[in-house]
């Protein structure tokens, strides 16, 4: 069985005191959102009521999910803590790694080629360390977790950004970088803001050509990119119970690009019915009992604007298909209206390429029926479609089930290419050119999520729009953008006017979900004697070997780089080409930095080694100082470290040989994850003193033995000329973080405290 009931039942048996405590405490009627928050913190029951948006609350998550890009670093990581088996109900799902070409079965065999040192190290460290395996083909992460492990009440983090997906289910279920899934995997603590709440109010119901994706298009439009940084947004009202549980799966997934924290629902029947669909009857049951503590109190529902910070109010009545893009998911069209002069001033072309469905997004059941019956009277109505059709089916579960319900049999008579059910399309790896960067100006339509530049297929000209599955494959039929299916006719094959009428579609297969191999590998009971592979020539993979603490004495320490302005972890550890190379940290540390501007000359990547006079590469130089036993620092500036969680950030500085990083100011994940690679983090106590950094320096630290809390800690900045100034640089270390700079990390103090 892949979920774990009991671990389930243990969280209900709790969350009704927790849940009451908290209420008495805060001293009000709770939201869905805070009684998940409250009834999963580390130290179990609430004692005081957190300020939304400000307070640091640490929580104990219920679940861990791990796509295959990132869990390599996340579980060599994990390796060093020396544990037997991870903390907390763990899985890792392999669909980042698998490229769209020909098809699913050639696909599946090149990706399983060209990647098998990856799956095969994933697939024997989960089998030592108790994580739950999904093979290569298996599905997508968040669909996966969707169809097995996501609860409503539960508490998941995940190392990939659509996590929140699992909203759908009635989850917090939040996006995180490796080193935060690390620590909850090895038992410790997890910190989160305590969120602000944005309360989404749907009243009346979806209809014709309008699907749940346009409900999270239209929240996009009003709330923006960034409108929902640091926010749960919560939704709720009769138009959220009309809504199919994978619905409200695409609405809280394409909540990651509006900035939210997460989005969620409360528990109602569309959930049971899926639950119960996907052979959870347990679950649906236990979650029966407990109904009431699984969605807000009445009161806040009914007087949403006393309880959340923001409430939004949608009418799913009048609501109309979207089409979004191109670039951006929050730039919105209704579909048909203006785009003709829209597509015309911004030059986007009108002509359509692709029409692609899937996606964590929209690769349920539900969509892809939709979508068929679209399909489905382009060859009725022989009409000749004018785009191409690709299609990734979220897991081998909906594959198995639509192919036998004969779904896709009805793209396949459209020359459909069905893609493995993996990412593929969504993440660049689509092998659509061979020379993306040159390829042509075209547009295409998608069910995805990001429709940034090149995401697609690295094509910088390639125009995407986002709509719903129904949507897409309407506009892929007739090959236009400005194709509103509600009003246009087609011309057929027999020189006719026709017109598709409205999708239909089933929310669940009416003959009950089937798959003969879901994908799913249960790790062994006792792990102790399964060997972890990897390839000791691996360019891919490579063991980590635990950091050796700084120590308390730094002198002559030599400036690395004073990066200027906006020094981001894409700046400190560039994504793109290197992603290959996310399992190996000596490899990946070739692109520390180098995205950098050296503040004394604003060149990339160039910067003077102090020994030779001679200016280099910002890693080649490190390494020089490496090699002759020589400790570095890094000077920075405002919100240093600022973008994603990513800890190759830290561990990349850290394993050539930096020691500490001082800057104006620091993004605060970033500032975590340098101290828990053993680093010091520092900030300028008079910011003004990065002006005194001059290109020669050497610093010696006067006080490091006396490192303790709230105490700002002396640096000697020793010049060419032979003059200093004597700086103050202050840092936010508590007193266990301290202990994680002593013992060379974080990862080395849990090895010593199970030792
Ligand atoms: Fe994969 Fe795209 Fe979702 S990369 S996890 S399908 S956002």
């Amino acid at each position: 069985m892949a979920f774990d009931i009991d671990m389930i039942k243990d969280v209900y048996s709790k969350m009704a005191e927790r849940v009451d405590k908290a209420r008495d405490i805060v001293g009000k009627p709770l939201t869905l959102s805070e009684k998940i928050l409250y009834s999963h913190l580390w130290d179990g029951n609430p004692d005081k009521a957190f300020v939304r948006g400000k307070d640091y609350v640490e929580f104990a998550p219920d679940r861990i999910a791990c796509q295959d890009a990132t869990a390599q670093m996340a579980l060599l990581q994990f390796m060093q803590a020396g544990k037997p088996k991870v903390a907390v109900p763990t899985t890792v799902h392999c669909d980042h790694l698998i490229q769209a070409k020909d098809g699913a079965a050639n696909d599946l065999r090149h990706a399983n080629d060209v990647s098998s040192e990856v799956f095969d190290f994933l697939e024997s460290v989960s089998n030592k360390y108790g994580i739950g395996f999904w093979k290569p083909g298996a599905g997508i992460i968040h669909q996966v977790v969707l169809e097995n492990y996501a609860f409503p009440g539960g508490m998941m983090i995940g190392t990939d950004s659509h996590t929140v997906n699992a909203g759908g289910l009635g989850m917090v279920a939040i996006g995180v970088g490796g080193a935060d899934a690390v620590d909850v995997m090895a038992g410790m603590a997890w910190e989160l803001k305590f969120p602000k709440l944005i309360g989404v109010r749907l009243t009346g119901k979806l209809s014709g050509w309008t699907a749940p994706k346009d409900v999270i298009l239209k929240v996009a439009e009003i709330l923006t990119v960034k409108g929902g940084t640091g926010a749960i947004v919560e939704y709720f009202g009769p138009g959220a119970k009309s809504m199919s549980c994978t619905g409200k799966g695409t609405i809280c997934n394409m909540g990651a690009e509006i900035g939210a924290t997460t989005s969620t629902f409360g528990y109602d029947d569309s959930m049971e019915r899926y639950l119960r669909a996907t052979e959870r009857e347990e679950v649906a049951d236990a979650a029966n009992e407990i109904r009431s503590y699984l969605t807000a109190d009445d009161e806040v529902y009914a007087n949403p604007e006393d309880y959340f910070d923001q409430v939004i109010d949608i009418n799913l009545s009048e609501l109309k298909p979207m089409l979004n893009g191109p670039f951006t998911p929050d730039l919105s069209t209704e579909v048909g209206s203006d785009m003709t002069e829209k597509a015309k001033k911004n030059d986007w072309p009108v002509k359509v390429e692709w029409g692609l469905i899937g996606s964590c997004t929209n690769s349920s059941y539900e969509d892809l029926s939709r979508a068929a019956s679209i399909a489905q009277q382009a060859l009725d109505k022989n009409l000749k479609t004018k785009s191409e059709f690709g299609i990734n089916p979220g897991s081998e579960k909906v594959r198995y089930t639509t192919e036998r319900d004969g779904i896709l049999e009805v793209f396949e008579k459209l020359d459909a290419k069905i893609f493995t059910n993996a990412c593929g399309p969504c993440i660049g790896q689509w092998a659509r050119y061979s020379d993306p960067k040159n390829a042509p100006k075209n547009s295409i339509v998608h069910s995805f999520n990001r429709n940034f530049a090149k995401r697609a297929d690295g094509n910088p000209n390639t125009h995407a729009f986002v709509a719903s599955p129904e949507i897409v494959a309407a506009i892929a039929i007739a090959g236009r953008l400005d194709f509103n299916p509600m009003t246009d006719k087609l011309i057929n094959e027999d020189g006719q006017e026709v017109m598709l009428e409205e999708p239909t579609g089933w929310e669940l297969p009416p003959k009950g979900f089937e798959v003969k191999d879901n994908g799913y590998i249960e790790p062994r009971e006792d792990g102790s004697s399964v060997e972890v592979k990897v390839a000791n020539n691996s360019e891919r993979l490579q063991l980590l070997t635990p950091f050796e603490p700084i120590g308390d004495h730094i002198e002559g320490a030599k400036l690395l780089i004073k990066a200027f302005g906006k020094c981001t972890t894409d700046h400190i550890s560039m994504a793109g080409p290197w992603l290959r190379f996310r399992g190996h940290l000596d490899n990946i540390s070739n692109n520390t930095l180098i995205g950098a501007v050296n503040a004394f000359n604003k060149k990339t990547n160039f910067v003077k080694n102090q020994l030779t006079g001679e200016y280099g590469g910002v890693p080649d130089v490190q390494r020089e100082y490496k090699k002759a036993g020589i400790k570095t620092v890094v000077v920075g500036d405002h919100n240093y470290g600022e973008g994603s969680s990513r800890e190759h950030a830290a561990m990349q500085p850290r394993h050539l040989g930096v020691a500490a990083v001082i800057v104006k100011s620091f993004a605060r994940i970033h500032e975590t994850n340098l101290k828990k690679q053993g680093m010091l983090a520092l900030t300028f106590k008079n910011e003004n003193d990065y002006d005194l950094i001059q290109e020669d320096d050497t610093f010696n630290f006067l006080d490091l033995n006396k490192f303790a809390p709230d105490t700002p800690l002396t640096i000697e900045v020793v010049h060419s000329n032979g003059s200093k100034d004597e700086i103050k640089v202050e840092h936010t270390y508590n007193d266990a973080q301290i202990k994680w700079y002593k013992e060379g990390s974080a990862l080395n103090l849990i090895k010593k405290q199970n030792a």
